[in-house]
């Protein structure tokens, strides 16, 4: 499978950064095919990015209607979306998403023809209560919707406390965790082997190649080092072929 270097741009650049950015994208997608590309822009920058993998940050649970404000996942979908990220921590805190939103806006994206990013992860204190493993399953188990696969969801497993911190998860630690998804997967979906499981927090260059080549690791959701498109293609290139 390959992996999928995912960048999310959060509230982050503008029209410039987005053309600049895509620009330094085209020769990397052809120079590093052994990893896909996706760039998840704030909305109004998404039909910039024509030379990698377009994707979103957060749909509408609605379908339409009159929820001023809000885009749908048909809406994504309809300009060229690939990809849309589900759940974000930001979001489940900022804007108290609760696994059962995430799951109704999953099967939105899902519906779409999209794929989910389903983001998942525990916070500080529930890891030092030794809570992380089955926090984790917890938000999985009631995250997913029934018609979840390989082909149409991915997971993210980002630890809140490694988000933006620079302090990412140790190796040892994105095994164990990655293990435990992969199994839980395997356990309760036919096609549970092949689902992506990405990790992120305080990726960057320098930890790249340590974290993107351990068993169950099958790319990256990068925030902070995604915003220059040189630390956000080291990252990609310090995949083993
Ligand atoms: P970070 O963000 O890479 O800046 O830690 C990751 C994310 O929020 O997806």
């Amino acid at each position: 499978m390959k992996k999928l270097i995912a960048g999310n741009w959060k509230l982050n650049g503008n029209f410039a950064m987005a053309q600049a950015f895509d620009m330094a994208m085209m020769d990397t997608v052809t120079n590093y095919n052994h990893v896909d590309w996706l760039i998840c822009a704030p909305f109004p920058y998404i039909p910039s990015l024509e030379n990698c993998i377009r994707g979103a940050q957060d749909c509408s649970a609605h379908q339409e209607g009159a929820y001023t404000g809000e885009i749908s996942a048909d809406m994504l979908a309809d300009i060229g979306c690939d990809y849309c990220i589900d759940g974000h921590s930001e979001r489940r805190a900022m804007h108290g998403e609760t696994d059962e939103v995430v799951k109704e806006k999953a099967a939105r994206v899902l519906d779409s023809g999209m794929t989910a990013i389903i983001c998942v992860g525990e916070t500080l204190s529930e890891r030092e209560a030794g809570n992380e493993l089955d926090v984790v399953e917890t938000q999985i188990k009631k995250s997913l919707p029934s018609n979840s696969s390989a082909q149409n969801t991915v997971i993210a497993y980002e630890p809140v406390w490694a988000i933006g911190t620079g302090r990412a998860a140790t190796a040892d630690d994105v095994l164990k965790m990655h293990a435990h998804i992969r199994q839980l997967l395997k356990s309760t979906l036919a096609s549970g082997t092949e689902m992506r499981i990405l990790y992120g927090g305080s990726v960057k260059p320098s930890n790249a190649s340590e974290l993107m080549n351990l068993d169950n690791v099958d790319g990256a959701l990068i925030g902070g080092a995604s915003l220059k498109s040189e630390d956000f293609i080291a990252i990609g290139a310090a995949v083993i072929k």
